[in-house]
């Protein structure tokens, strides 16, 4: 699979060869179910915004009942959207504006240098493209770089990069400080469930990993045929994305359209991954998602998983289910890891693969 930063850096062969973009083109366009015969009248809707400050702080705090209702807004979201962004978490912006600069720092360096970090055939971690199923299947417009972050003892340090010189200890104050972000949150949804013991579910982020996604600028006439990154769902149980500019492209399957997430300066992108929907036996959603590409300028994103740890066991929880039948199977993290990797040979959602 070709390295896509490269392939873009190429316009006048790509002009004279249009059949090297040929594996990147979908038949039916990105813009076909964009709703554009929405009923006239009916606003765009906006991923909801949940503030965590408010949601953490106490009930007495004279914003009168501000904590109930932002745990409202964030079970409103989870049921109903499977998306929000998050305001207030207490990233310091440093923290955030660093991040951005390393990873455009790495995806800038020259592809030799990022090269030295290839994944390797077989291995998730490293710089490389999207996980490919068979020769036929039509391409994502994307470069990423995939590392496991957390717990310490998981990471592989020898791919971390050297350059930029920043890189490593950013990537190690920002992934702390988000993990902290994902396990309050998830506490704040045991809390909304009624589930007493909230490590049921803060342990869902007990592991981490990052990817960092590179969409190049694609070449006008394809543009509305080519994706980023194409539908899918996460398999983990929750998903902190940073937009690292503000170019949009991140979109949410949404009553049978696409909603754009439009970068929220300071906020990071929230989505419930799979392995929650299994936890709360459906009732929080993973949904679908895809990354639209741009003609004219690059995008990044640096999207941030949260799991278990290996040797803990994912299933419906027993004080979410209560009097209904669990809809999905309890299975231990090796065997969901050996479940999401077939699913996707076999070209199946791994949820398909959970249910009962
Ligand atoms: C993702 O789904 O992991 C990334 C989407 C994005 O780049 O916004
Ligand atoms: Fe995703």
């Amino acid at each position: 699979v070709p390295n896509v930063q490269d392939l873009a850096g190429r316009p006048d062969e790509l002009a004279v060869t249009p059949t090297l973009l040929r594996r990147y083109v979908r038949a039916q366009p990105n813009t076909v179910d964009l709703r554009p015969d929405a009923p006239a009248g009916e606003e765009q809707e906006h991923v909801p915004v949940v503030d965590l400050r408010r949601l953490l702080g106490p009930d007495e705090d004279g914003l009168a009942g501000g904590r109930d209702e932002e745990a409202a807004r964030l079970r409103s979201a989870c049921e109903d959207w499977g998306f929000f962004q998050v305001v207030n978490h207490g990233i310091p912006e440093e923290t955030l504006e660093e991040m951005k600069r390393s990873v455009m720092g790495f995806f800038a360096l020259p592809l030799a240098e990022k090269a030295a970090l290839a994944q390797e055939p077989g291995e998730i971690e490293g710089y490389g493209q999207a996980f490919v199923v068979s020769e036929e299947q039509t391409l994502d417009w994307a470069d990423m770089f995939f590392l496991l972050t957390q717990p310490p003892s998981y990471r592989d340090l020898r791919l971390w990069p050297s350059k930029p010189s920043t890189f490593k200890n950013c990537l190690e104050k920002y992934c702390t400080e988000v993990q902290r972000v994902a396990g309050e949150l998830l506490g704040a949804m045991a809390e909304n469930l009624g589930v007493k013991d909230h490590a049921s579910m803060t342990r869902l982020a007990a592991a981490q990993a990052v990817r960092m996604n590179y969409y190049p600028p694609c070449p006008e006439a394809h543009v509305d045929s080519v994706l980023g990154l194409s539908p899918h769902s996460d398999a983990v149980g929750l998903t902190l994305l940073l937009q690292v500019s503000q170019v949009p492209g991140l979109q949410i399957r949404r009553k049978g359209g696409w909603v754009p997430v439009a970068p929220l300066p300071g906020a990071l992108v929230v989505n419930v991954g799979d392995v929650v929907e299994v936890s709360t036996n459906g009732r929080y959603r993973s949904v679908e998602h895809r990354a639209v590409v741009n003609a004219r300028e690059e995008r990044m994103s640096i999207a941030t998983f949260h799991s278990g740890k290996f040797g803990t066991m994912y299933g419906p929880l027993e004080e979410v289910v209560g009097d209904e039948e669990p809809r999905y199977r309890s299975v231990s993290v090796e065997e969901y890891v050996k479940l999401v990797v077939s699913s996707k040979l076999d070209g199946k959602n791994i949820m398909d693969a959970m249910k009962i």
